[in-house]
């Protein structure tokens, strides 16, 4: 993907219209379907788990990425792996072996990620940075959608955008994304976008008017 990527984050989805969801997203051009997986331990929530990861790939060719919002994430590799995600993404604040997670995440043949939180500094991955394929730079606090932009993440990726350019991952956003933040971010060197309940979810218009629109920006 080299293009400008989006990710409908699933947590916003009708639950009660799963499969009709995906078909439309399907149809409506997007890129990774994001599947935040809570342990109520890392993040005071629980989101969507192991049978809402099989729904979504059983009706979609589309690349799924796990956010482990989980504790020792390392643990479970081979679970998501199994069950068909593309991307993993592990939190450095959750696992203390992170360079044996990211290697056992490549061995299992998928493409691995860290999420850092909003406080995360860049400097405590850097060593980790040319091991990556994704960075995912939260940009609210873990656990919960419908939530406000933390502003000073702004600067924490304009500093990343300037590493990144030695480096092969890509850099995604993943909180409170708004149309407005994906014209401004996408212009500095962000390259994909988690869409929740900012830009996708719970609108009055089609998940094609959207993606259409935000495919211009
Ligand atoms: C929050 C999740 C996000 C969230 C995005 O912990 O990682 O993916 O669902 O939803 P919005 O865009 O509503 O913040
Ligand atoms: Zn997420």
């Amino acid at each position: 993907m080299n293009k400008t990527f989006f990710c409908p984050s699933m947590m916003c989805a009708d639950f009660s219209n799963l499969k009709d969801e995906v078909e439309q997203l399907n149809a409506a051009g997007v890129d990774v379907f994001h599947m935040d997986i809570m342990d109520g331990n890392f993040v005071p929530n629980f989101a969507l788990g192991t049978n809402d990861l099989q729904a979504v790939r059983a009706n979609t060719d589309k690349l799924v990425d796990v956010h482990l919002m989980i504790k020792e994430p390392g643990k479970y590799v081979e679970l998501f792996a199994n069950l068909g995600a593309d991307i993993i993404y592990i939190h450095p604040e959750a696992e203390p072996h992170l360079l044996r997670t990211l290697n056992k995440i490549k061995a299992s043949g998928k493409k691995c990620g860290l999420a850092i939180v909003p406080e995360t500094a860049i400097e405590s991955v850097k060593y980790l940075l040319d091991k990556v394929d994704y960075l995912l730079v939260m940009t609210v606090s873990p656990g919960f959608a419908g939530q406000r932009y933390l502003d000073f993440v702004t600067d924490k990726i304009k500093d990343i955008v300037k590493v990144q350019k030695q480096q092969h991952f890509k850099i995604v956003v993943d909180g409170a994304v708004s149309p407005e933040k994906i014209a401004e971010l996408s212009k500095i060197g962000v390259a994909g976008f988690v869409l929740g309940t900012a830009t996708l979810f719970n609108k009055n218009e089609t998940y094609q008017t959207i993606i259409e629109r935000i495919k211009k920006l």
